[in-house]
């Protein structure tokens, strides 16, 4: 470890001596904990992320269409052939799930892992346990333990797995369950500046979804589905309450049409909706941002009238395993602004109401560009797609529950 002096001297170089401002103040064990945080920051990826904050990663990048599959136009005869195939491969415990739980869920404003707020249902449910209970009914349906795989960060990693233990695992089964931590990165004030989450720690949050690639290798999640002859890993968001992670439909007609990576999409309501869409990128599958698409693009239209980039990606896609294995580099990082709470280099405690720092986030979509091609396959939104991002208006908790129970009553009625 280096030596006061030395790291004085080092900090220098950077730029960056006030993140030992608060140094004097700490107790022996926190200034080396500041010490070793301080030597696993990149500098020079630090200030390249902030110097190219402004330019959107897609610059220079050819955008196509790329074409979709209706399962509602899909003849019945060849549907149930999938869900068979489907059915099969869940079975014979081929199929995996893991979610992405990493995230800090800044909009919706809860203290806590997203997965761990409590929906306000019929009878309320924290969102891990909506899953939980989902994947158990799979499991007794194929007569199988499914392996369900739970990204999280650094930051929530513990209280997601208390969470878990005082839960008793949902009933899932300590054993079938396995979360695997994610890298992080420190946020940057608008100006650029390291910020603090307490006086000994640098602001350091997760690295994005993205990040879930490196992670599958090195917590050898990716061996462990390999010594388990598992072939598919379904990845999905946490916050989707109405996500049906193992459909044996879309399994079954990834497997018979041979494709390595599958994601599901929702028809965009309008061109101006705020979802990024699936589209080719430099020839490859790929997903552009809302943010990144031009107005012109996010209005052409086909010659049927359908907006040409209108099938939005939200947050569940199918990989075979062969796939991942194959992603091994960084993805390009994307700056997002979040909203923190944070001490600035200044010691001053800052709070705000809109965002207000850099997160450098590497995006799960931006590695589809390993496939050749993809299956994207449009479902209905309203039984597939109840996000809970905001703490209010759009995609927010009312908004998800409403949809949930629609969804749920019309099933009874279906049932009747
Ligand atoms: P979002 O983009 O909605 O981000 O994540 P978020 O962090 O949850 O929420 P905001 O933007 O701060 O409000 C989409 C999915 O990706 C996961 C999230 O947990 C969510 O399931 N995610 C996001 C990670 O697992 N790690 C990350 O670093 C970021």
């Amino acid at each position: 470890m280096k030596t006061l002096e030395e790291m004085k001297e080092y900090l220098k170089k950077e730029n960056a001596e006030y993140l030992l401002r608060f140094y004097d103040e700490l107790s022996e064990i926190e200034k080396a904990e500041l010490f070793k945080q301080i030597e696993h920051i990149d500098f020079e990826l630090m200030k390249k992320l902030y110097d190219s904050r402004n330019i959107p990663p897609i610059k220079n990048k050819k955008i196509e269409n790329i074409t979709h599959e209706i399962l509602e136009k899909i003849p019945q005869e060849e549907r149930k052939k999938y869900c068979e195939r489907g059915e099969e491969l869940l079975r014979s415990n081929k199929v995996a799930v893991c979610q992405m739980a990493g995230g800090q869920g800044t909009r919706l404003g809860y203290n806590g892992p997203k997965g761990t707020f409590e929906v306000n249902l019929k009878e309320p449910k924290t969102i891990f346990e909506i899953f939980a209970d989902k994947l158990k009914e799979s499991c007794e349906k194929y007569n199988v333990n499914i392996p369900w795989y739970i990204m999280t960060s650094k930051e929530n990693n513990d209280e997601t797995i208390s969470f878990f233990e005082q839960h008793n695992y949902f009933e899932y089964g300590k054993e079938n369950i396995k979360f695997f931590i994610q890298r992080e990165l420190p946020l940057l004030d608008y100006d650029g500046n390291f910020i603090f989450a307490e006086k000994s720690k640098i602001f350091m949050a997760a690295n994005g979804n993205g990040g879930i690639y490196e992670a599958l290798h090195r917590e050898n999640i990716l061996k462990e589905m390999k010594e388990k002859q598992i072939d598919y890993l379904a990845i999905g968001n946490v916050d989707n309450i109405l996500m049906d992670m193992l459909e044996p439909t879309f399994i079954g007609m990834m497997d018979l049409k041979n494709k390595e990576l599958a994601v599901k999409t929702v028809t965009k309501v309008s061109p101006e909706e705020r979802v990024g869409v699936i589209c080719k990128m430099d020839g490859k599958p790929g997903v552009v941002e809302y943010t990144e698409i031009s107005e012109e693009m996010a209005n052409m239209r086909d010659e049927d009238g359908n907006l040409k980039f209108g099938e939005a990606y939200f947050g569940f896609v199918m990989f075979r395993r062969e796939l991942l294995d194959k992603i091994v580099k960084d993805l390009d990082y994307r700056p997002a602004r979040k909203k923190n709470s944070y001490i600035d280099k200044n010691g001053e405690h800052i709070t705000s109401d809109v965002p207000n720092t850099y997160k450098f986030e590497m995006f799960i979509f931006d590695g589809f560009e390993i496939a050749d091609d993809m299956l994207a396959l449009s479902v209905k939104r309203e039984e597939n797609f109840a996000p809970i991002k905001n703490k209010d208006g759009v995609d927010s908790p009312a908004t998800a529950i409403d949809l949930y129970n629609n969804y749920y009553n019309n099933k009874k009625t279906e049932n009747l």
